[in-house]
């Protein structure tokens, strides 16, 4: 495969993350590195933080010490425009949070004929293409209530692309999903991950993660206990916390 990954500047890198919910702490101070192109797999028991740490990545939380670089620069300072920041991170979420009153077409093109005042032909040539690419060109003109789970969260990969992101945030994308969907999403994920995008997917999927993760990241109440390529993470799991977890995941 011709991937290529950038081991000179991480696009995005948390230093000392920590986050709480009142007395509840929730990160302990988190250091995870995502180079260009490196696709990172987060693992680890519900609660650990995963989804917390996806959403502080984004700034969809405020962290409450440490900072977040991505694309060289700091966007934890407040200075920071944090709608140009999510602008260039794609996320896509266990539920697929699409506008039912629109059409499939229409949640592809919304934004970028908003935000990025992007003409609406020309957004309709990217959500076109983009649509196409994840199998649902047919679909353009259904409304979301009409659609598979595994469809919807497929026009949900294609409205987060649409705004050309530089990386991909994904939490449990397929864990909401029938069993007989999941394989249409990670394959979808699967195109994405060969076409050089940077990811971070936190997912319970251990073959996707196996097959498609540069580096797995476990994570533990709050801390990153463990972290390696997945030949190594899988095979000599050198904790017996992580041994637990995977042992209770099927596949
Ligand atoms: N907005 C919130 N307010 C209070 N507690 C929260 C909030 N979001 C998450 N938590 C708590 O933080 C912990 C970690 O949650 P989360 O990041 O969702 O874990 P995971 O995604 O690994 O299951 C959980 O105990 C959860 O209840
Ligand atoms: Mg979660």
């Amino acid at each position: 495969m011709e991937r290529s990954v950038s081991a000179v500047q991480p696009m995005l890198q948390a230093r000392g993350l920590s986050k709480r919910f009142g007395e509840h702490e929730v990160l302990k101070g988190i250091d995870l590195s995502i180079a260009r192109g490196e696709v990172v797999a987060i693992i680890g028991p519900s609660g650990s933080g995963k989804s917390t740490l996806l959403r502080c990545l984004n700034l969809l939380e405020r962290p409450d010490a440490g900072e977040i670089w991505f694309e060289g620069a700091c966007i934890t300072d407040p200075q920071v425009d944090v709608n140009r920041v999510r602008m260039r991170m794609g996320m896509v979420f266990q539920l697929f949070n699409l506008f039912p009153h629109l059409t499939v077409l229409h949640n592809v093109t919304l934004a970028q004929e908003r935000v990025l005042r992007t003409p609406r032909a020309q957004a309709q040539e990217r959500a076109r293409e983009l649509l196409s690419k994840v199998g649902l060109a047919a679909k353009e003109q259904a409304y979301p209530n009409s659609l598979s789970g595994g469809q919807k969260q497929r026009v949900a990969i294609a409205r987060a692309l649409a705004m050309k992101p530089a990386v991909m945030l994904f939490d449990e994308p397929t864990s909401a999903l029938d069993p007989e969907m999941v394989q249409e999403v990670l394959t979808a994920m699967g195109e994405l991950v060969d076409e050089g995008m940077t990811m971070a997917v936190v997912t319970h999927e251990m073959g996707f993660a196996r097959r498609a993760a540069d580096r797995v990241v476990f994570v533990d109440e709050g801390r990153i206990v463990a972290e390696a390529p997945p030949e190594r993470f899988f095979s000599d799991a050198n904790s017996d916390r992580v041994r637990q977890f995977l042992a209770k995941i099927p596949g």
